[in-house]
């Protein structure tokens, strides 16, 4: 038999529901990733498990095959990196706060991140809205940069797992994103190429993410800690909710912005809240032996002595932005509430669509975007509202009055209610803390 039939019965395997071995998964990754399995062929793999699902062993397998695929960063002895990935949602900068608070605090974070997937905003595209920051640095500038800074926040490189770039791209077009294994073995193949040795994942889940409902988002958080926990990686999940935009702000350089303020000591509550969890709980993975009120005090005073934003400014300046340079937009509109009562939902997607239109993000892969567009949340779930109330605050482009598609998606996003509506917890589930407590 020769090796392209042996790919091929590979495939009828899983089609069949068969349990595959560590070498039949690798060798299906090795023949795609060198040309010997063709796009139609690899589609069909990704059916095959999209249907037949895989067990933990063999997403694990799948993982490493595909972390191999290419390179991984190498840090010299006795570095102890930390890394945050998080699913993605509306209004999510939590890496912009979270990776120099962090430094701050002495761990070492080389973050390699994304751009806009779906509804959802990129941090790399946030942080490009400063001047002149680069977010291609190569394996020796991020060594660099986290030598000197400690931190850094860029783009995963064509050497970083190509097997999850080329397969990624057949998921989107071939309707087989939606599968924990891929899911997993595409987040996770990313996230140890950074090689850390400590893992926090933040799975989202509401109407805008990409796992609607908390079911979803708790199976694909148990794979995605099993499978890090498999290849070697203290890793750990919290399970957060994306039924509202994350802080006051949705866009890129608005967001930016918003981060800034949250290192100065005044963000918002939803958004500190997972900001301090993800903080305390990866200094806890990293410090075992220190105490919960250490690692609090930690925290604040990080951000308190300014410490945090001075990192965050280093980065910045270490990857070549200028703040001073950075144009906020001029023009401003209000959009006023119809009625009184209680805000009682501001959608994500509509949001998110919102800014889109108005420039803010991708509708497909090659267009640029308008980073100065966005809105603020004026009043956010929960708050009372008057009829004529401004509710939302659009930021425009400077050449644009209005937009009108941009205007009803927004004008979609609020509802109300009478009565004042429950806010449901930011954090549903910390698979950290309920480990601890089925251990006691
Ligand atoms: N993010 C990824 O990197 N991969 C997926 O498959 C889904 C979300």
């Amino acid at each position: 038999m020769n090796h392209r039939d042996n790919s091929l019965r590979i495939i009828e395997r899983k089609r069949d529901g068969h349990e595959l071995s560590e070498s039949q998964i690798r060798l299906i990754i090795s023949d795609f990733v060198t040309g010997h399995l063709h796009d139609y062929q690899m589609s069909a793999f990704a059916m095959a498990v999209y249907f037949r699902g895989m067990s933990a062993e063999e997403t694990a397998h799948l993982t490493s095959a595909m972390l191999e695929s290419g390179q991984t960063l190498q840090w010299p002895q006795g570095t102890e990196v930390v890394s945050k990935h998080s699913t993605g949602g509306v209004g999510d900068k939590v890496s912009l706060i979270l990776v120099p608070l962090l430094a701050a605090c002495g761990l070492v974070v080389p973050k390699l991140s994304g751009r806009g997937l779906g509804v959802t905003g990129g941090t790399l595209d946030k942080l490009e809205s400063i001047p002149g920051l680069r977010t291609d640095l190569s394996t020796t500038e991020i060594q660099d940069a986290v030598g000197s800074v400690g931190c850094c926040i860029t783009g995963t490189t064509a050497d970083i797992a190509p097997a999850d770039q080329k397969l990624y791209a057949l998921r989107d077009s071939s309707g087989t994103v939606p599968s924990i294994p891929l899911i997993t073995s595409s987040i996770l193949s990313k996230k140890l190429a950074e090689n850390p040795s400590k893992l926090l994942l933040d799975v989202k889940f509401g109407t805008g993410a990409f796992m609607n409902t908390a079911e979803q988002a708790h199976a694909l958080a148990a794979s995605l800690v099993s499978t890090g926990e498999r290849l070697g990686v203290e890793t750990d999940c919290v399970i957060t909710d994306m039924n509202q935009p994350l802080g006051r702000r949705v866009g890129n350089l608005v967001e930016v912005e918003e981060a800034i303020e949250a290192l100065e000591g005044n963000g918002e509550s939803r958004l500190m809240t997972i900001v301090q969890r993800l903080a305390s709980d990866l200094l806890e993975m990293s410090h075992p032996q220190l105490s919960s009120a250490n690692i609090s005090t930690q925290i604040t005073d990080a951000i308190q002595s300014g410490n945090a934003l001075k990192k965050l400014n280093l980065m910045i300046e270490h990857q070549g932005g200028r703040l001073s340079d950075i144009k906020s937009a001029k023009q401003t509109l209000e959009l006023k509430a119809d009625r009184s009562g209680y805000v009682s939902t501001v959608s994500p997607n509509e949001i998110a669509w919102g800014v889109i239109e108005l420039g803010g993000g991708r509708q497909n892969k090659t267009q640029s975007i308008d980073h100065s567009v966005g809105c603020e949340i004026l009043k956010p779930v929960g708050t009372e509202i008057q009829d004529g109330d401004s509710w939302l605050r659009i930021f425009l482009s400077n050449e644009t009055h209005r937009n009108e598609r941009a205007i009803q998606h927004f004008q979609k996003a609020l509802r109300t209610t009478d009565s004042p509506a429950e806010q449901s917890p930011v954090i549903l589930e910390d698979l950290r803390s309920l480990a601890t407590t089925e251990n006691h």
